[in-house]
């Protein structure tokens, strides 16, 4: 057990799919996954492990923002032996061919959180996706011909910001769109010397001001669900 997770050593598999949504991960449980077992209820941040094409997979909610998938990556990590981590979530677009329901993957996270300006004082640490998970989800994408962009995704601490404009700043330097998670999940991954890939649709558009509807969504997560359980198993 750890402090949140209430798990027993060996219920969580080695590659774990991590939405921010716990019910996301109740879904996927449910809907992708074989003879799933929910290991922990605390907080209500739901995990399960189950089978894909009988490997074993665990899904786990991250929460939203970098304190709380920081929490739950430091645990599956040191307390679980995880060694994948694979986040699926969903991102607004800031450029304009990145398309509203696309794929995303985070070859790089920016982000504006004090967390990395604390570790590295005067210094500023790149979080990097680990190249062979995202080599298997871009090969996972292409053979389905799926639309999908790579590249500099940010992880913000704000959802609602103060200033309006500021997305623009990092749009001018090529980022692709904006999350809240995946700049830590690189960093603690690498720390530890395990595996990272964040992998997004894109929700909303910061330009056009697009949304997706729910049926939409529910294709688009179809999407990325298949490309994640690729790269996790293969
Ligand atoms: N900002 C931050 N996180 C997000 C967004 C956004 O516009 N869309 C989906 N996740």
């Amino acid at each position: 057990m750890s402090i949140h997770i209430g798990a027993q050593a060996g219920d969580v598999a080695d590659t774990v799919l991590m939405p921010g949504d716990p019910l996301r991960a109740q879904f996927i449980a449910e809907n992708y996954l074989e003879n799933a077992v929910q290991y922990n209820k605390v907080r209500g941040m739901y995990g399960f492990t189950g089978t894909y094409r009988g490997q074993r997979v665990s899904v786990q909610g991250s929460g939203m923002g970098i304190p709380s998938i920081s929490i739950y990556a430091h645990e599956l990590i040191n307390e679980f032996g995880v060694k994948k981590l694979i986040r699926v979530g969903s991102c607004g677009s800031m450029q304009k061919d990145v398309h509203i329901r696309d794929m995303v993957f985070g070859m790089a996270a920016s982000h504006d959180s004090g967390i990395n300006d604390r570790r590295f004082p005067a210094m500023t640490y790149a979080p990097t996706a680990d190249f062979e998970l995202l080599e298997k989800a871009v090969a996972a994408a292409r053979s389905r011909d799926y639309t999908f962009h790579v590249g500099n995704i940010l992880s913000t601490d704000t959802f609602y910001n103060d200033d309006l404009e500021l997305w623009k700043q990092w749009a001018a330097f090529g980022v692709l769109a904006v999350e809240m998670e995946g700049a830590a999940l690189y960093t603690l991954a690498a720390k530890f010397g395990v595996q990272a890939l964040t992998i997004l649709t894109v929700s909303d558009h910061l330009l056009s001001q697009e949304q997706t509807s729910s049926e939409e969504r529910q294709k688009t997560f179809t999407q990325m669900m298949e490309v994640a359980l690729e790269a996790a198993v293969s």
